[in-house]
């Protein structure tokens, strides 16, 4: 398993930076830690987890990971740690580096998850920043394989702000895998041109996959293999809420518009959900969704990457 394992000792900040076999040998991984989640892959190995947002999932499911892999995590909560008062991400990386074997950072600005990863001389691994959530995205991407049995050629539909870390993921996680992408979000809120773009080129040169934006939410559901949505308000937006609440009322998740997609669609959240804004309950905790088969892939194809990178 390791010695065709490109990915040691890299860096986690985008799925643009992942190969499709790398990806492949993540799921590879991930299918056998699933299976005995008790393999002491890590022991000894420190994992630091910087945190500057708040976080059930991707916190509890890095530091459940890393112990189960037999080693430990360190939580540093940004409002304890000398950033607070101004010392710089590169010192940290640097000092880091000295102690831990693989950092995890929430932050708000991506920049600083790249600066942290130039600095540190071990793995970092991004844990969400306003542009993006590659943990997230590899970890749905499982579970629709889990699910579907493929992910090349399905259609998956993106409802709501077409512009937040989520959706940004998810252009390179469908470029990368060959899914077919829409994006149903008002133009205000369509992706970043320039991620957009870098996407449309890993499709031409992988010659699979499309990705396209369609305002309409009835007309973007229509074949749909999977339904996925996030908040309207992300961390950080919270003063935009009122205004975003009617914005993307029209790209609400209901029954209604899950009758419009396939019958064997199946319907995905990152989690935290608002229920009844974003999504409504009937369909959260319907028949469709797999939001916490989602969640609990979390700690699993997590573990796969830190084995991959940290082992
Ligand atoms: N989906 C996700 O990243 O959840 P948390 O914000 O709880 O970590
Ligand atoms: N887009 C959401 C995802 C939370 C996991 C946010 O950034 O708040």
């Amino acid at each position: 398993m390791k010695s065709d394992n490109k990915l040691k000792n890299k860096d986690l900040l985008s799925i643009a930076d992942l190969e499709k076999e790398e990806i492949d040998l993540i799921f590879t991984v991930t299918k056998d830690l699933k299976k005995d989640k008790n393999q002491k892959l890590l022991p000894g190995k420190i994992l630091a987890m910087i945190f500057q947002k708040l976080s059930t999932r991707t916190r509890v499911s890095f530091e459940a990971g890393i112990s189960q892999l037999g080693g430990n995590a360190i939580f540093l909560s940004s409002k304890e740690i000398q950033l607070k008062r101004g010392e710089t991400v590169e010192d940290t990386a640097r000092v880091l580096s000295r102690y831990v074997d693989g950092i995890v950072l929430r932050t708000y600005e991506h920049k600083e998850v790249v600066r942290l990863a130039s600095a540190a001389t071990v793995p970092v691994i991004n844990g969400l920043t306003d542009l993006l959530h590659p943990c997230q995205v590899l970890s749905d991407l499982y579970t629709i394989l889990e699910k579907k049995g493929k992910l090349g050629g399905l259609k998956v539909v993106f409802l709501g702000d077409g512009g937040n870390n989520l959706s940004h993921s998810w252009l390179f996680g469908a470029a990368r895998t060959g899914m077919n992408l829409v994006i149903s979000s008002p133009s205000p809120y369509w992706p970043d041109k320039k991620l957009m773009s870098q996407a449309k080129a890993i499709v031409e040169k992988q010659g699979a996959g499309s990705i396209e934006i369609d305002q309409n939410a009835a007309r973007a559901v229509a074949m749909a293999d999977v339904i996925y949505t996030d908040v309207w308000t992300s961390m950080g937006q919270e003063q935009e809420q009122e205004e975003r609440k009617k914005i993307f009322q029209k790209y609400q998740v209901n029954s209604e518009l899950m009758s419009k997609a396939k019958s064997d669609a199946i319907f995905m959240h990152c989690l935290p959900a608002h229920r009844n804004e974003e999504v409504t309950d009937d369909v959260l905790d319907g028949k469709q969704s797999v939001v916490l088969d989602e969640a609990e892939n979390r700690l699993h194809v997590q573990k796969a990457i830190m084995y991959l990178l940290m082992g």
